[in-house]
Formats: C-alpha cells, sequence, structure tokens
C-alpha cells in the first residue's frame, strides 16, 4: 500500500483539493485546469497508451537512451542507498535501473495515482522480490517526508518523462530546489528532459491519429463530471495541441465549439463558441538553456546522453 495508508506519513500533498482548483480554473478569465489532474486511474492508463503511439517519441528516445547508458549513470554506486523516483508512474523506465542495482536499499516512488503506485509496487515486487518498495502517495512538487530511517542513506533521485516541462522554467527550477532538499547533500538527480526539434514533429507527437491524447485531455472534463457531478458534453469540447516557438512549449486546450453553459456543484460556468480552457503545457529546452536552469536552482550540471536522433536528454545534476 501507499505510504498514507500504511504509515503515520503525510501523504506528500492531500488530494481532496481537486474541487477547489476545478473551481478556481474554471472561474478565471483564461480559464485553466492543473495538469496533474490528468491521472486517475483512466487518464493513467491513456497515458500509457500515448506512450506506444508511433508519434509520441520521447518514451521511446528515452528509454533508448536508458538502456545504452545505464550502467555508465549508476557507476556501480548506490549500495545500501535509496532510489527516489519524482512522479513514478508505472515505474517502467525504472526498471532498466533498479536490475543494475542489486544492493539497492529501497526504492520510493511517489506518484498522485493510487492505482498507478499499486500496480508498480505489485509487479517491481514480484520481479525483484528482495527490494524494498515504499510508495509515497502524493504531489511530487511539495516537501517529500522520507520514512525517518532512510534520512542518512545516499539517495539518487530519478525524474524521467520530460514531467519537468510541464512547469514554466523559474517554477521548473523552484521544483528542482526542492528535489535537492528532499535528496539532501550529496544526493544526485537523473532528469529526463526532451529536447527542442522541429515543430510538425513536436505538434505531432501530441495529435497522434488514434485520438489517445485527445481522449487523455477530454478525460478531464469526463473526470470532472463523474467526482464532480459536472455536465460537461464531451461532444462539444475538443482537443487542440500547438506548440510556441517563442515560448519553447506545446500548450494543450479543451476547446468549447459552441457557446454553452455548464453546471458544477450548483454553479453555471459558461463558454463562448471557440472559447478554450488551459490543460497542459509542455517546455522543451536545448541542452545549454536546461543547464542554465539547474545551474539557477543551485545544481551542477554533470553529463548529458542522448538518443542518436538528439530528441531527448537524460542529464545528471550533483
Ligand atoms: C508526462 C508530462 C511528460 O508533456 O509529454 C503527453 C504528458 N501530455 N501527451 C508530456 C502528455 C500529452 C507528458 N508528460
Amino acid at each position: 500500500m501507499p505510504e498514507r495508508a500504511e504509515h503515520a506519513f503525510a501523504p506528500a500533498q492531500k488530494d481532496d483539493d481537486f474541487a477547489a482548483s476545478v473551481f478556481d480554473g474554471l472561474s478565471r478569465p483564461l480559464k485553466s485546469l492543473p495538469c496533474r489532474f490528468f491521472y486517475d486511474s483512466i487518464g493513467s492508463a491513456l497515458f500509457e497508451e500515448i506512450t506506444r503511439q508511433p508519434e509520441y517519441y520521447l518514451t521511446r528516445a528515452e528509454i533508448a537512451i536508458l538502456e545504452a547508458n545505464a550502467p555508465e549513470m549508476l557507476g556501480g554506486e548506490l549500495s545500501g542507498g535509496i532510489l527516489i523516483e519524482f512522479g513514478s508512474g508505472s515505474s517502467i523506465k525504472t526498471e532498466i535501473l533498479i536490475r543494475l542495482m542489486p544492493r539497492l536499499r529501497a526504492y520510493v516512488p511517489i506518484d498522485i495515482s493510487e492505482s498507478a503506485l499499486l500496480e508498480a509496487k505489485r509487479r517491481l515486487t514480484s520481479r525483484f522480490p528482495r527490494l524494498d518498495v515504499r510508495p509515497i502517495l502524493g504531489d511530487f512538487s511539495h516537501p517529500v517526508a522520507l520514512p525517518p530511517e532512510f534520512e542518512r542513506l545516499p539517495k539518487l533521485g530519478f525524474f524521467p518523462g520530460s514531467t519537468i516541462g510541464n512547469f514554466p522554467p523559474a517554477e521548473a527550477a523552484q521544483m528542482l530546489r526542492m528535489m535537492r532538499l528532499t535528496l539532501s547533500s550529496g544526493g544526485r538527480l537523473l532528469i529526463g528532459v526532451d529536447l527542442k526539434k522541429d515543430a510538425r514533429q513536436l505538434v505531432r507527437a501530441y495529435n497522434d491519429a488514434k485520438g489517445f491524447t485527445a481522449a487523455f485531455n477530454l478525460n478531464l472534463l469526463a473526470r470532472i463530471n463523474r467526482e464532480l457531478g459536472g455536465t460537461f458534453d464531451l461532444n462539444a469540447f475538443r482537443h487542440r495541441a500547438t506548440y510556441e516557438p517563442l515560448e519553447g512549449r506545446i500548450t494543450m486546450h479543451l476547446v468549447s465549439t459552441k457557446e454553452q453553459a455548464v453546471e458544477l456543484d450548483g454553479a453555471r460556468i459558461q463558454f463562448s463558441e471557440g472559447e478554450t480552457i488551459h490543460t497542459e503545457s509542455a517546455y522543451k529546452y536545448t541542452i545549454d538553456e536546461f543547464r542554465r536552469v539547474s545551474r539557477s536552482a543551485g545544481w551542477l550540471p554533470q553529463r548529458v546522453w542522448t538518443d542518436p536522433d538528439n530528441l531527448f536528454s537524460v542529464r545528471e545534476l550533483v
């Protein structure tokens, strides 16, 4: 079970802020919803489908980088140490590292999806029976309380997937600073960061032909209907993902296809035709741009690994 159910430790963040965040985001002049709410069990499953789509190069490129370089990345260390993953999801990529760390003291996956944590723990425990898996249910963007017996052990942080790209650069730096505190002095971080590239290729990755990204985006409205009794008509909103080269980011929106009103717990939320809800940003970096972000957060950027096509990067920060 995740940490919350098993121990006295507080979850990294309470998960009951969905209603408040939705009301807040939909009351603004420019409507928005936080992307962390994509990941209920349906959204987590849709995200796994996205990672298998031919257009979504990120996951394949990152796995190739990890497969090719994991021994070098780990350098044989972390005997008796702790591997902490921020936003662990299915923990599939982590297995590439765990396989090479037979003396790992514990693996601590942090995620907001309880179903993803439980499934990852089940799979990892069956594949690595001696591994101590200690999930923490929560939002990694808040300080995380580790079990006290882990406090003095060497720590390696793992933050794959370019999840850091969801935050604007200044917030990304904040996040990196916070992870530095969680990992404490001497800690190391391996972080996956998507690279800037041809805009068409970026846009395709967020508009897959089978429509899994659209379904993932729209599931946010379905989730509001399911959990908060909303009346969103899923046929009256459509998925949009574009690249903004000046900002270096993909932005995802849900576009209202007509003038309409949605009921939400007694409130009426008005949409004009073409009005959008911003649901996600995914910032892209050059090698150097992200080095600068890392430095501004007090980290020292070390090695960078990329795939042969230079689509994606995995970086070492110390
Ligand atoms: C998991 C946040 C890295 O931004 O590429 C995939 C999420 N959104 N397709 C990304 C996502 C739409 C993904 N991250």
